[in-house]
């Protein structure tokens, strides 16, 4: 183990001096995710030397750029420990995307603080834009010459990494004419998440697990994300994405190849991701009339949550009343290949639903022969539940004896929570991924080769949903969706173990 954890070391260079140029530094994530995140690796003392060049299209002095990054910094954490210190780092250049010179004088800036801080000449530069500036900037970058450094540099890159498979290879195209596959760190901010990080642990760090982990003793998999809120202002992006290209194609794919790859002979960022490549390699493509086999679409009407009435999709902002994009997909995903040959891995994912949550139930296999009872019922399969968010941790569900019974079980539950002093530690997101992005850690971010296998499976979905105008509404805001998702796993003789009734036992 020790061996094991020396070569993932040797993986990265831990150079913790870089000037970090954020793209889009007056817009919404800048604000609500990447200043609040950088202040506490600030004040966990993670960096060497940094400083940070907000740019935006706006006009600002430095001082405003330094009082903006303040408020979301306290209004975030509610902290201001080191706060003027920290916000001195910060420096502001307004710019315009599309035009040379204005990349120009970025250089420039860009040196001066280099020098002034000594920087090694290390830069990040991190896209939190919309997508269509992604190309373009990577171009300039490169022929603007801000990309000719001499220490390292790094493009972070927000989702959507396209909108299809051939959108995608145009703007990988693009992006790899500045920088190398090994520079890029496509963000999937799922990956950041602390229990999908401790997938990899839980499988391959238990003895108990990782024998049952295959189609001889799994009977199914379950990925549940689940929203209550709508699409709130996003409903220009959302119309053209949906949640199948909004969630399925990244997050809800990546759970199901960190759940279903072989275990890596190493530790590092290139063997983990080329085992998840091979998970992407092995789906089973849906296409033409399976699609809908496979996979339910739906979207939200009208409703109640937390007592008060909410729209229906159609009439949200920006929203076509006609609209057929999907708010909602379930799907069954194969992965036709000798250790998953059978199990079928089921994703669902949608907004204005019941509940926030994101878990993932492991269902084993029933026992070959049951010799207990529960009263009046069947013995309960055994599930390993890993819960993702809200809450998060683990609990093992057991079959036990019932206390003062005679042949009677009941169901007891192994709880982990991630709760106390864990979870107040616990760093967000996106303070790992761009701790892990200075490290030079790629791991955690997705590889294109993923991105492109995903794509493709996506996009003949996508393909046979547009050819057909779906019956939407088809589940009113604030319930668990479509009842065809139930339908889905009716007909392999299975259903949806429902999130609530799983949170009760991690939340006491
Ligand atoms: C984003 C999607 O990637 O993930 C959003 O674009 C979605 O539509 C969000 O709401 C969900 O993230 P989380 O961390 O709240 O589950």
């Amino acid at each position: 183990m020790h061996q094991t954890l020396e070569m993932r070391a040797l993986n990265v260079e831990e150079n913790m001096t870089s000037l970090i140029m954020i793209f889009g530094a007056t817009g919404d994530l800048a604000k609500r995710k990447l200043f609040p995140s950088l202040y506490r690796l600030y004040n966990k003392g993670k960096f060497h030397k940094f400083a940070v060049i907000g740019v935006a299209r706006k006009s600002m002095p430095n001082d405003a750029f330094q009082a903006s990054v303040r408020d979301s910094v306290v209004s975030a954490l509610g902290n201001k420990e080191n706060i003027d210190e920290f916000i001195s780092h910060f420096y502001y250049q307004p710019h315009d995307v599309s035009d040379s010179s204005s990349y120009g004088s970025l250089k420039t800036f860009a040196d001066q603080i280099d020098e002034h801080h000594k920087l090694e000449g290390n830069r990040i530069f991190y896209l939190a834009m919309a997508p269509e500036f992604f190309g373009p900037i990577a171009l300039h970058l490169k022929s603007d010459g801000l990309t000719d450094v001499s220490g390292y540099k790094r493009l972070v890159i927000e989702k959507p990494f396209g909108h299809d498979l051939e959108s995608a290879k145009e703007l990988n195209k693009q992006i790899r004419t500045a920088f190398s596959e090994k520079e890029v760190y496509r963000i999937d901010h799922y990956l950041g998440k602390e229990m999908v990080r401790n997938i990899e642990v839980i499988r391959f760090a238990n003895a108990i697990f990782e024998p049952l982990w295959n189609n001889r003793y799994i009977s199914n998999i379950q990925i549940t994300s689940s929203e209550t809120l709508g699409v709130e202002e996003r409903g220009r992006y959302y119309e053209s994405s949906g949640a199948l290209r909004d969630m399925l194609q990244n997050h809800m794919m990546q759970m199901v190849a960190l759940l279903a790859m072989e275990p890596p002979i190493r530790l590092t960022t290139d063997e983990i991701r080329s085992e998840k490549v091979r998970v992407f390699r092995a789906l089973r493509s849906v296409e033409g009339d399976e699609v809908n086999e496979y996979f339910v679409r739906g979207q939200y009407g009208e409703g109640e949550m937390d007592e008060n009435s909410v729209p229906k999709y159609r009439d949200e902002p920006m929203v076509d009343k006609e609209s057929n994009t999907e708010t909602y997909v379930a799907g069954k995903v194969m992965i036709d290949n000798f250790r998953w040959a059978g199990v079928p891995f089921y994703i669902r994912t949608g907004k204005r639903l019941k509940v926030k949550s994101t878990k993932i139930v492991i269902q084993f296999k029933d026992i070959p022969m049951n010799l207990y009872y529960q009263t009046e019922k069947m013995l309960n399969p055994n599930l390993l539940v890993i819960h993702i968010q809200p809450e998060e941790g683990i609990t093992l569900h057991l079959n036990a004896k019932k206390a003062g019974g005679h042949l009677d079980a009941q169901e007891v539950r192994l709880s982990f929570a991630n709760t106390g002093i864990h979870a107040m530690n616990t760093p967000e997101g996106y303070e790992k991924l761009l701790y892990d992005c200075m490290r030079g850690d790629a791991t955690n971010f997705t590889h294109w080769d993923e991105v492109a296998y995903s794509w493709a499976f996506v996009d003949k979905i996508s393909a046979e949903w547009q050819k057909t105008k779906a019956d939407f509404p088809n589940y009113v805001s604030g319930s668990k969706g479509p009842d065809a998702a139930d339908k889905l796993l009716e007909k392999d003789g299975f259903f949806w173990w429902p999130v609530t009734d799983l949170e009760v036992d991690i939340c006491k």
